[in-house]
């Protein structure tokens, strides 16, 4: 069915649908995800990004909904990354009048994955003719490869983003006031966390840059459509990318013989004794990416394993590296773990917590077997310090 994103525009939705996708390299998507192409018709014609290679037909049939492929004069490629560039060769064929355009590092990148394509570099600013309206382009550097651009169509006010304000949904519809609210809320707070994370210095960049564009709606390359909701994914943008937090806690941890829980709980209640409303996450049955998105705008964050053959459990050490990647700054940790000897695990998450940076006002917390009732309130103890920590 065609999809035109405004009224009178002539900008169309020809993207593919992955209704099945549950993993983006190691990210979960429970809802699957969309990657979104538009064709913007005029005097020419500019096709803005493909989609992921094995949707390439789903596309080409939206596109032949709406023009000849073979009328395209522009394949506008606004980041490299193969969800976006993998019907990019298919496309180049089936469009031989096409001139394909990235950034700079757009062109650099596109050379390495598709020798045989001839790619032309458009400049941050620069401006291209269609007949009656014209695009431009800004680029969107490390949000969250060097090469990511927006194109912008002027006449329509149509910000076609890129991955910024993407999230992971397949969905039958594609604007935001079709769609829940809260969900999509959810989902784009996801994405943030789990792709753009480390880089909000340049997402503050990017925003300030785009905030001189006058927006209409906001089209990213995943997901549904922005044009309801465009104040509300901007300030949540503005938030995440000066890495604001709520003094809320979350905590993850795997255990054995179910010592570390207690430890956790016990955490737990301390924390929420100070008012600090927690989340508790067991490493070995949530996905990394699901606990960083409960992370994304909370202040402290507390890790527990067990110790096993010396070191921590591989759940946990799997969630730090992910961690570690995206490398959030300005957070309150707090490293705790049952064991039976060695007990290494705890020492090994503070150093690792400690490495980020990050501000640990509690020693790491270590109780051999079966916490006592001591244990538990020095668990619970530490929870309420580390509360007392962040509210000063
Ligand atoms: Fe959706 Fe960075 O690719």
């Amino acid at each position: 069915m065609k999809c035109e994103i405004k009224k009178n525009s002539n900008a169309w939705w020809v993207g593919g649908v992955d209704w099945n996708l549950r993993d983006f390299h190691g990210y979960t998507t429970e809802r699957g995800s969309t990657y979104n192409a538009y064709l913007i018709v005029d005097e020419k014609i500019a096709l803005v990004d493909t989609v992921k290679y094995y949707l390439v037909d789903e596309l080409i049939e939206r596109v032949k909904e709406v023009v000849d492929p073979a009328s395209i004069d522009y394949i506008i490629s606004n980041h490299t990354e193969m969800d976006h560039s993998g019907g990019l060769t298919r496309l180049a064929a089936l469009c031989p009048k096409a001139k394909i355009l990235a950034s700079a590092n757009g062109v650099k990148n596109l050379s390495r994955h598709f020798p045989s394509l001839q790619v032309t570099a458009v400049a941050d600013g620069e401006t291209l003719s269609l007949g009656r309206s014209t695009v431009s382009f800004h680029y969107e550097q490390m949000v969250h490869w060097p090469d990511n651009m927006a194109t912008y169509h002027r006449e329509s006010k149509i910000l076609f983003s890129n991955d910024a304000f993407g999230q992971h949904i397949a969905s039958a519809e594609r604007f935001d006031d079709e769609y829940n609210g809260g969900v999509l809320m959810e989902e784009a707070a996801k994405y943030y966390a789990n792709i753009v994370w480390p880089y909000g210095a340049q997402v503050q960049k990017v925003l300030t840059a785009l905030g001189t564009l006058a927006i209409d709606i906001i089209a990213p390359s995943h997901g549904i459509i922005w044009r309801s909701m465009i104040a509300d994914i901007m300030k949540k943008y503005w938030q995440w990318a000066r890495n604001e937090t709520k003094n809320t806690a979350v905590i993850t941890y795997d255990t054995m013989w179910q010592s570390t829980a207690l430890l956790a709980k016990a955490l737990m209640r301390g924390l929420e004794d100070a008012g600090v409303p927690t989340t508790i996450y067991n490493a070995a049955v949530t996905p990394s990416s699901d606990i960083i998105t409960a992370a994304l705008e909370a202040k402290i964050i507390a890790v527990g394993s067990s110790t096993l053959n010396n070191n921590m459990l591989p759940t946990v050490a799997g969630f730090l590296t992910y961690l570690k990647g995206l490398a959030p700054k300005n957070r309150t940790g707090f490293a705790f773990g049952s064991y039976g000897w060695g007990g290494q695990a705890p020492k090994q998450i503070h150093e690792m917590l400690a490495a980020l940076e990050w501000s640990l006002p509690v020693d790491a917390l270590r109780v051999q077997f079966i916490p006592t009732e001591a244990d538990i309130e020095r668990a619970r103890e530490a929870g309420r310090a580390l509360a007392a920590s962040i509210q000063g």
